[in-house]
C-alpha cells in the first residue's frame, strides 16, 4: 500500500455507519428496503448481526428513514443485546449502538451517520444495510487494511460480464475486463480523511454514489481487499429470492448461523 501517510493519531476505535434509509423502490414492496423480511428477519437485522459478529466495531450508527418505528425497535434490540453481551464478558469491548435519521441521498445519510459517531473513532466503515448477508470476515479484512495505514479500502470482486460504455443506444467503448472490479461494502476509511471529503462540495455531486469515489476525487488512494459473493446488494425481487435461497442453504454455503 503506497499511501500510508494517514496517522490515526492517539485515537482508537472503529465506527461503523450502517446506511438503511433508502426507500427500496426497486424492490417494489412499498416499505423501506431495510425492513423487508428475508428468512423471517429484516435485512437490517441480518446486517447488524454481521457487524456485531465481526467484532471490529466500538460504535455503530444506524441511519434510518424518518419516523420508522419498526427499524427503530430493531436498533434498540441490537443495542440491548450488545449491552447484555458486554455485561456477560467483562473483558469485552463496549459496543455503543445508536440510530439517526437519514437524508435524501445515500451521501447525505452517510454524513448524518458520520456526524453521530463518537469523535474518538480513528477508523470508519460505511456499510449498506442492503448487503444483508455480508460475511463478518469482510468487515475484518477492510478494518485491518485501514488499521494498517490505507486511507480508504473497498472490498471487490472480479467482473464476470463484459462491460460496455453506452451513449444513447450506441456502444462507445469496451473497457478491458481484467482491470475492472465490482465494488461492495463495507468501505473503510481513516476517520479524519472521510470527514474532510464529506465536508467538501464534491459531496453534493449526484454522480458520487459511494464514499470511495469521494476519496478518489480528492486524490486519495483507494485500496482493495477481497470481497465476497455473499455481500451482494439486495436491490431487485430476484436478489431477494437469491438471499432467501442462500439462507435456506446456509449450512451448505458455510454462511454463519447468525445471518
Ligand atoms: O439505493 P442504493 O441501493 O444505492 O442504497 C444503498 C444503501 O444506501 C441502502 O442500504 C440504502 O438503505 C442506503 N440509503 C440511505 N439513504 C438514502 C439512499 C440509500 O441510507 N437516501
Amino acid at each position: 500500500m503506497s499511501d500510508k501517510n494517514s496517522q490515526h493519531s492517539s485515537r482508537a476505535g472503529v465506527g461503523v455507519v450502517v446506511v438503511a434509509a433508502g426507500s427500496g423502490q426497486r424492490l417494489g414492496q412499498g416499505i423501506p428496503k431495510a425492513r423487508v423480511l428475508c428468512g423471517g428477519r429484516t435485512l437490517l437485522e441480518h446486517s447488524l448481526d454481521a457487524v456485531l459478529a465481526s467484532g471490529v466495531a466500538t460504535a455503530v450508527v444506524v441511519v434510518l428513514p424518518a419516523g420508522d418505528a419498526v427499524l427503530s425497535s430493531v436498533v434498540a434490540r441490537a443495542a440491548a443485546q450488545a449491552a447484555a453481551h458486554t455485561a456477560e464478558d467483562a473483558a469485552g469491548a463496549v459496543v455503543e449502538i445508536m440510530e439517526v435519521t437519514g437524508g435524501a441521498t445515500r451521501t447525505a445519510s452517510v454524513r448524518a451517520g458520520l456526524d453521530a459517531l463518537p469523535p474518538s473513532v480513528a477508523v470508519v466503515l460505511v456499510h449498506d444495510a442492503a448487503r444483508a448477508l455480508t460475511p463478518p470476515a469482510v468487515f475484518q479484512r477492510v478494518a485491518a487494511a485501514v488499521a494498517a495505514g490505507a486511507p480508504a479500502v473497498v472490498p471487490v470482486l472480479p467482473v464476470v460480464d463484459t462491460v460496455k460504455v453506452v451513449v444513447g443506444d450506441v456502444v462507445t467503448a469496451t473497457p478491458d475486463r481484467a482491470s475492472l472490479r465490482a465494488v461492495q461494502t463495507p468501505q473503510g476509511f481513516d476517520a479524519d480523511a472521510l470527514r474532510a471529503v464529506h465536508a467538501s462540495s464534491h459531496a453534493e455531486d449526484p454522480a458520487v454514489t459511494d464514499d470511495a469515489r469521494l476519496m478518489e476525487v480528492h486524490g486519495r488512494a483507494v485500496h482493495v481487499v477481497e470481497g465476497d459473493a455473499l455481500a451482494f446488494k439486495v436491490t431487485t425481487p430476484l436478489d431477494l429470492v437469491i438471499a432467501e435461497a442462500v439462507l435456506a442453504q446456509a449450512p451448505v454455503l458455510g454462511v454463519s448461523p447468525t445471518t
